[in-house]
């Protein structure tokens, strides 16, 4: 049996298979209220026919503030839960696990009005320049993700993951690159984790379920962050409960990636060995092959797929033809699925 198509447990919570569609952001709130509209329940549903172990949903702003654009999804109020609910609730129907990446866009937020961040640095020259947050600001937000985590809960999410990567409001704490606070909150490590750890422990007063945090494990710059700097960082959110580092890179400033077939996954056995914690490998993972590679080798737990998924909603059955596997059809569908 291909490891691609067996089980993962975590705390309680069984994924049939490890194909995981990773989040992304569709900018189809078309009223800009956050709110789930006719395109999630049909982009997310149809990933959930064709099998996906478990879908995490876009990033989903905790704060109107927080979001990337108008047309994010959102999880700031109470009215969004019933939405959200009704997502869960068609995914779960395949049998197909859904979480939710809690997100705030940060500096990187292209909205009308003040934009939040550690420094008052603009990501790049066309950038609006942000607001350096104050004490008040922090603890709002983590007081958001909370809630949010309270929200995400309510509504029959599986996992929570905590968007911590891409140089949004999380990574710009922990990047050097982006985070030059003389307070608790900035300079050592430590200090630029403080914002993370908060957040961790903030949702965990709400949330027991699995937890899952997004990291960009290098800034692909000099003086910013590499792989071997996010050992020590997933140890101690390995201490605080975390219970699966969902590993990606770059984009926490403007740098040049080199980009080829796994250009992650490297980073993803360094986290896994160095601080002995499960990950998931992501970026360009396209062939059945290329993902048993991953799981057998023991360089990643899970596998996300991305824009393979955008291309081929049924991704889990064309990589179960291509190892020789046969896995379930939707009943619907049994007598054309082979
Ligand atoms: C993304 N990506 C992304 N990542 C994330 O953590 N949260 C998000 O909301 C988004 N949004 C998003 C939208 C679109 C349209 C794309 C193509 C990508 C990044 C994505 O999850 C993934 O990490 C990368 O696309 C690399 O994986 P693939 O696409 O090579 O499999």
């Amino acid at each position: 049996m291909a490891k691609l198509f067996t089980p993962f447990s975590v705390k309680g919570v069984t994924f049939k298979n490890r194909i995981v569609m990773s989040p992304m952001c569709m900018y189809s709130c078309h009223r800009e209220d956050g709110m789930v509209e006719d395109w999630h329940r049909t982009h997310y549903t149809s990933r959930a026919v064709g099998q996906a172990g478990l879908i995490i949903v876009e990033a989903t702003a905790v704060t109107p503030q927080g979001r990337i654009s108008p047309q994010d999804l959102g999880i700031w109020s109470d009215d969004h839960v019933a939405g959200l609910k009704e997502l869960t609730g068609l995914v779960k129907e395949h049998g197909t696990a859904i979480g939710i990446q809690l997100a705030h866009a940060g500096r990187k937020a292209v909205l009308e009005g003040e934009i939040l961040a550690p420094s008052a640095l603009a990501f790049n020259e066309k950038s609006k320049t942000p607001k350096e947050m104050t004490k008040a600001d922090i603890e709002e937000t983590i007081e958001a993700f909370k809630k949010g985590a309270q929200r995400a809960k309510e509504a029959g999410f599986d996992v929570i993951e905590l968007h911590g990567a891409h140089g949004y409001l999380i990574n710009e704490f922990l990047s050097p690159l982006s985070n030059q606070r003389t307070d608790e909150y900035g300079g050592s490590a430590e200090n630029r984790y403080r914002f993370l750890r908060e957040i961790i422990d903030a949702v965990k007063t709400v949330w027991d379920g699995p937890l899952f945090v997004r990291v960009s494990a290098n800034d692909y710059t000099e003086g910013g962050l590499t792989v071997e700097d996010y050992i020590p960082l997933a140890k101690w959110m390995k201490d605080q409960g975390v219970d699966l580092i969902d590993v990606s890179s770059g984009a926490v400033v403007p740098a040049r990636i080199n980009v080829y077939p796994g250009y992650q996954v490297k980073f993803a056995e360094t986290i896994r060995e160095g601080a002995g914690i499960a990950t998931s490998a992501v970026g360009l993972i396209t062939s059945g092959i290329q993902a048993e590679e991953i799981l057998q080798n023991e360089r990643a737990d899970l596998v996300l797929i991305g824009r393979e998924f955008l291309r081929d909603p049924y991704w889990p059955r064309t990589a179960a033809k291509e190892l020789g596997v046969e896995i379930e059809a939707p009943k619907q569908y049994e007598r054309g699925w082979r």
